[in-house]
């Protein structure tokens, strides 16, 4: 690089003096966590109402499951919902709704509690107890939100499946829970058109033994078939439902949430979150790392409630700041590639929170397309899912941002359960594409295979060596693995492995640079490599395949797959790969679809047996192979290339 190049690449932006002027978080906030880092916790936990005090912040005795709050109690939904009722803002909207095809409906947070309550009184009708597990599968529409609250209320612990998982992901993870009760939709709005959910949620229940019930919100009015006394229609039951309920404390250990997520091996794992300090970490994280400011801004964060990103900054911590948020159905693109900045103008978004894939798609469709737009109310923005090129920062900033808008690029994962690593609006100045700094109250360190701290400008890896509030408390029926994931690579220190490579800049500013294991992120979303692998293997026709994901302009990384086929299976060619695909399809998702399919006679393998992956993504990258000492036949590859 030039060193004029260099000076772009390290350009810093201050916060105005205007927005810190106003701005929630200040420098007195890493004072008082740097001071005494529990006592800081202790003080965030007081921003939630609490049913009875802690004894104590932290019992860490029992590493690596921690205790936070211990003793304390409160309900989730109370603090989401009831409180502001209770504070006389029952009149203010919590959610503009906008469904893909174009029907609006907005909550109060009258409204929230009364259909909360409803849906409260009907779990408990069902029989349901805490405790007991809910899986959700629906698309982005309020009667999602409101099930995983009426579970929240009642202390039922949710599993939320993304809504585009196939039927087989959704069995898989009903098994795994053991989940009693099913919350579903007819069908979802896709592009214009009604696509059937049910059908999928019938196949996955049909044989699922801990099913007891399926509750159908009717969003498209579609055909559906329907198995009485197992199916029961959302609005012949909640909607008839007292909508008077009085939420019970729960432990502050309770557990809130399952939330499956892909690992380095094929089966997803049951990511455990608990009450008391998830939603400290949320509630204050949302607070300071948006800015947000109750009854003025509208926010609006546009994953879905299927992700972790859905659960925290859409559900749990913007709910219980008061926050009045705009919840979108469709896809940015229907009917056109404006429909963002028309909901931004049309609802008056001031907080805009989104992935940099979507952020890089907005700029292959044009600055035009926005620039067609008002979005003079933005004053924030924000970045998530994957590292957000300092190109897209940039324009993000210009172009959406009116050259003003702080951008916070927000680390945290499924398991951290609220963001970890951002700047801090109106304190940081930020450097595009830097995530910056941990948060106050939240510690990690760069290390090296050894465990050394590395220096600045050291390429390593991220590990958190502070327990924190929304940190994972297991993995679902599987402590060992907890143990063996995190735990285990930095076991003599105690500290929690994060699976990412990191580095500090030569001022300090922290760069999350990707993924160190075999788990893929393609569009923000984390695929396993061994996950699509097993899926390919599944088809009659393949014997072995070897996944890696491959730089993408687009979508960060994209799925190329590649397959030995059993013998005697002729290679159809295009028929044969768009098989292969649509079968990943129906075992995962349409999102885990290779992007491209080889077949090969032979893959690369160590003498050892184990598939070099880091010489396919070579391959697949177009770059020239990396070192091939280790590899039993170096001549592999040319097989392999002479087929692409
Ligand atoms: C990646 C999403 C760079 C990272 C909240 C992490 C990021 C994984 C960022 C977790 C960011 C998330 N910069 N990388 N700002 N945010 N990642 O569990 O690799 O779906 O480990 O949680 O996404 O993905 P998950």
């Amino acid at each position: 690089m030039t060193s004029a190049a260099q000076d772009h690449e390290q350009q810093v932006y201050p916060p105005s003096a205007a927005f810190t002027a106003t701005a929630n978080a200040g420098p007195e906030l890493q004072a008082a966590a740097d001071a005494d880092r529990l006592a800081f916790w202790d003080t965030q936990a007081r921003r939630l109402d609490w049913a009875s005090p802690w004894s104590e912040v932290l019992d860490w005795s029992d590493a690596p499951v921690a205790k936070w709050f211990v003793g304390g109690e409160l309900n989730v939904a109370y603090n989401c919902v009831d409180r502001h009722v209770l504070a006389g803002n029952g009149d203010r909207v919590a959610i503009h709704f906008e469904g893909e095809p174009g029907d609006t409906r907005s909550l109060t947070y009258n409204d929230l509690l009364a259909e909360v309550s409803k849906a409260a009184n009907t779990f408990t009708e069902l029989g349901l107890v805490a405790g007991d597990r809910v899986a959700i599968y629906m698309p982005m529409i309020p009667e999602a939100i409101v099930a995983m609250l009426a579970c929240a209320r009642l202390g039922l612990t949710h599993s939320v499946v993304f809504g585009g998982f196939s039927s087989h992901a959704l069995r898989s993870r009903i098994d795994d829970a053991q989940a009693k009760l099913l919350v579903t939709v007819d069908g979802q709005w896709r592009r214009g058109a009604p696509a059937p959910l049910k059908a999928a949620a019938d196949e996955a229940v049909t044989g699922a033994e801990s099913i007891q019930h399926v509750l159908v919100v009717k969003r498209t009015g579609i055909d559906v078939e329907w198995t009485e006394g197992r199916d029961l229609w959302w609005h012949e039951t909640v909607e008839k439902a007292s909508d008077q309920h009085t939420a019970q404390p729960f432990d502050a250990e309770h557990p809130l949430f399952i939330l499956y997520t892909s690992g380095t091996t094929g089966k997803p794992k049951g990511i455990i979150h608990t009450s008391g300090g998830y939603l400290t970490q949320a509630s204050y994280t949302h607070h300071n790392v948006f800015d947000h400011k109750p009854g003025t801004d509208v926010y609006w964060c546009t994953a879905d409630i299927g992700w972790v990103t859905g659960h925290t900054y859409i559900v749990y911590g913007p709910l219980s700041n008061g926050v009045t948020q705009v919840v979108y159905e469709g896809t940015p693109n229907s009917p056109n590639e404006h429909r963002h900045f028309e909901i931004i103008e049309k609802y008056g978004v001031s907080i805009y929170y989104t992935a940099p894939t979507l952020i890089r798609t907005f700029m292959k469709w044009g600055r035009a397309i926005p620039d067609a737009h008002d979005l003079s109310s933005i004053r924030l923005l924000g970045s998530v899912g994957e590292p957000i090129n300092p190109e897209a920062w940039r324009w993000y900033r210009e172009v959406i941002g009116a050259n003003s808008a702080p951008i916070v690029d927000t680390w945290w994962q499924t398991e951290t359960g609220a963001i970890m690593i951002s700047p801090l609006p109106g304190v940081t100045a930020t450097k595009p594409g830097s995530a910056m700094a941990p948060l106050p109250g939240i510690s990690a360190k760069i290390v090296d295979d050894e465990a050394h701290e590395l220096g600045h400008g050291g390429n390593g890896y991220l590990v958190l060596d502070q327990p924190w509030p929304a940190m994972l408390r297991g993995i679902w029926g599987d402590m060992d693995r907890y143990q063996q994931t995190y735990w285990s690579r930095y076991a003599e220190q105690g500290w929690y492995f994060a699976g990412d490579g990191a580095k500090y800049d030569e001022d300090g500013a922290l760069w999350v640079l990707g993924r160190v294991d075999d788990v893929m992120n393609v569009s923000g979303h984390r695929i396993s490599t061994s996950e699509v692998e097993s899926a390919l293997v599944s088809h009659p026709a393949v014997a072995e395949a070897a996944v890696v994901g491959a730089a993408d302009e687009t979508t960060g990384q994209g799925i190329v797959a590649f397959v030995i086929l059993r013998e005697n299976v002729e290679n159809t060619g295009d028929q044969l790969v768009k098989d292969l695909r649509d079968h990943v399809a129906v075992e995962i998702s349409p999102i885990a679809k290779p992007r491209q399919i080889s077949v090969v006679p032979e893959l690369p393998k160590t003498r050892s047996g184990k598939i070099m992956r880091r010489l396919l993504r070579d391959v697949a990258e177009g770059r020239e192979l990396g070192d091939t000492s280790t590899l039993v036949d170096p001549a592999v590859f040319d097989a392999i290339r002479g087929l692409r």
